[in-house]
């Protein structure tokens, strides 16, 4: 099979090759491109070599197994498998929090796990859809599932409504993973056979993201010949199964291989299946701060700035949809927290000081926090009251600075501390100046003056580093977020190669 050869030479070509071994040239090229494109330099030339070895990731056959869960020894034929890096999944996913699994509830006993199931799969923070077949509404019924979701529950194909409103072909395309749980027989060997004869199978057939399979059934229906059959044909196909475990069965007197995972294990099954291996930043701890913070004067009075956090956030999101495991240190904003992020939220620059070095260590530290630097030398107990004299004076004391006390520290200094700059004039020329006097790697500096780049969806941001400054053009803030992500991986796997 060419795909698989194909796939072969790749490897071996990549076991010989350090991107240490580049000349400098090449190395800056590569940078640039694997910034552009939002991956690691690694990444990068792994997606140069498939390119230029055409290996189609989708059409390279079966991809390789991986146990999962508690696969029985016992079982004979294909094992059941989680493949390594599902081709589908969707860029921005990592993890359960914020995405949308699509349930597929099939007609057996252990069809009550499901509800179970989608409980937890929701504490975590998925947004679950559910697909209901006609024997699944044998055992538990579509109104206690649409109770637990909050949302429709999917049953019939030809439902003039909801294939209005949703229809089946979305329902397979917006899931970031599809779990079939339980995973009867007779569903196996339909999916392996490919039919689309209710709402399940057309889901299941239209669908490109992952599919994980929780078989249940009786012992000897798992062990047949035509079962296993199936169960070979699709974990070829990629699909990924998650037991059927050891057990006793419903029926009295029945024990074997056959009973459903339980909902534990398929969550953790649908948190690994959803947690990509290759991203940039996989395994670091990134530290955002983000917002205003307020400084109370009194019970109901506060000194404040414009910041509206959307740029902190954003960048909060692309570290966490690289890879990173994301504290978010919030002041008060009016933006939901961004999904897979730990959001810690606080009021006064103190509050965000003492939250982030409770947060640290950490690989990376953005402080992207429009930290007041002044707040009330006292704060008022009851509110002051405006008197016939003379308004009252606002003694300030100044705060701690953030940014400068992690870029200085002499004990687990994040690997890269980053900055901003928002000026509202000598733009570069205070940037640098504030690189140096505060000890941090990077500086991002934006023009602030005339109500620019302060709550707005834009920014136009140069970067301050050692080797000087870089001016990008003015993008979304999503987008100097996912630029900025991708270089600080770029610059940890370099700082990493240095180190080797
Ligand atoms: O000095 P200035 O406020 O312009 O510095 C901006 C940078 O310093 C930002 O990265 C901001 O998050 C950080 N900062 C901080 N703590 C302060 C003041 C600013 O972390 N008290």
């Amino acid at each position: 099979m060419i795909a698989l050869h194909a796939g072969t030479a790749y490897t071996a070509v990549m076991a010989n090759l350090t991107i240490r071994q580049l000349d400098e040239e090449t190395k800056r090229k590569l940078r640039l491109r694997a910034a552009a494109n939002g991956r690691s330099m690694e990444d990068e030339t792994r997606t140069i070599l498939r390119e230029l070895l055409s290996v189609d990731r989708s059409a390279a056959g079966p991809r390789a197994p991986r146990p999962v869960g508690a696969a029985p020894a016992a079982m004979s034929g294909a094992r059941p498998a989680l493949a390594s890096t599902p081709a589908a999944l969707r860029r921005t996913v990592s993890g359960l929090a914020g995405a949308s699994i699509l349930l597929v509830i099939g007609g057996g006993v252990a069809a009550y796990k499901s509800l179970d199931l989608i409980r937890r799969l929701r504490e975590r923070g998925a947004k679950v859809r559910v697909v209901m077949t006609k024997a699944a509404q044998e055992f538990v019924t579509p109104l206690s599932v649409g109770a637990l979701t909050g949302g429709t529950v999917f049953t019939e194909l030809f439902a003039r409504e909801a294939e209005h409103d949703v229809g089946h072909i979305r329902l397979a395309r917006e899931a970031d993973l599809v779990i079939v749980a339980p995973a009867t027989a007779d569903r196996l060997a339909k999916m392996a056979a490919g039919i689309a004869d209710d709402l399940a199978g057309a889901v299941l057939l239209a669908t490109r993201a992952p599919v994980l399979l929780a078989p249940a059934m009786n012992p000897a229906m798992w062990s047949h010949p035509a079962t296993q059959r199936s169960v070979a044909t699709l974990a070829a196909d990629g699909a990924l199964f998650i037991g059927p475990n050891a057990g006793e069965m419903a029926e009295s007197g029945e024990a074997g291989i056959g009973r459903m995972a339980e909902p534990l294990e398929i969550l953790a099954a649908a948190e690994a299946i959803l947690t990509p291996r290759d991203l940039p930043l996989a395994g670091r701890h990134v530290v955002v701060t983000s917002g205003p913070t307020h400084e109370p004067i009194d019970p109901v009075r506060y000194l404040a700035n414009r910041s509206s956090g959307k740029q902190g956030h954003a960048i909060a999101a692309a570290a966490a949809a690289a890879g990173a495991r994301v504290t978010l240190v919030a002041g008060p904003v009016a933006i939901p927290d961004p999904p897979g992020v730990e959001a810690i939220h606080v009021e006064t620059a103190a509050e965000m000081l003492a939250a982030v070095e409770r947060a640290l260590p950490a690989d990376i530290a953005i402080m992207a926090a429009a930290v007041a630097d002044w707040r009330a030398a006292t704060r008022a107990g009851e509110k002051i009251k405006k008197g016939s004299g003379a308004p009252p004076r606002l003694a300030l004391a100044e705060n701690p600075d953030i940014l400068a006390t992690v870029a200085h520290l002499k004990a687990g200094r994040p690997r890269l501390v980053v900055g901003f700059a928002a000026e509202t004039s000598d733009l570069l020329v205070n940037a640098t100046a504030k690189r140096r006097r505060k000890g941090a790697d990077w500086i991002l500096a934006n023009d602030v003056s005339g109500g620019q780049g302060m709550g707005q969806d834009d920014n136009t941001v140069h970067l301050v580093t050692e080797a000087g400054v870089e001016t990008w053009p003015t993008l979304p803030k999503e987008e100097v977020a996912s630029l900025l992500v991708a270089r600080l991986a770029a610059a940890l796997g370099e700082l990493k190669e240095a180190a080797e």
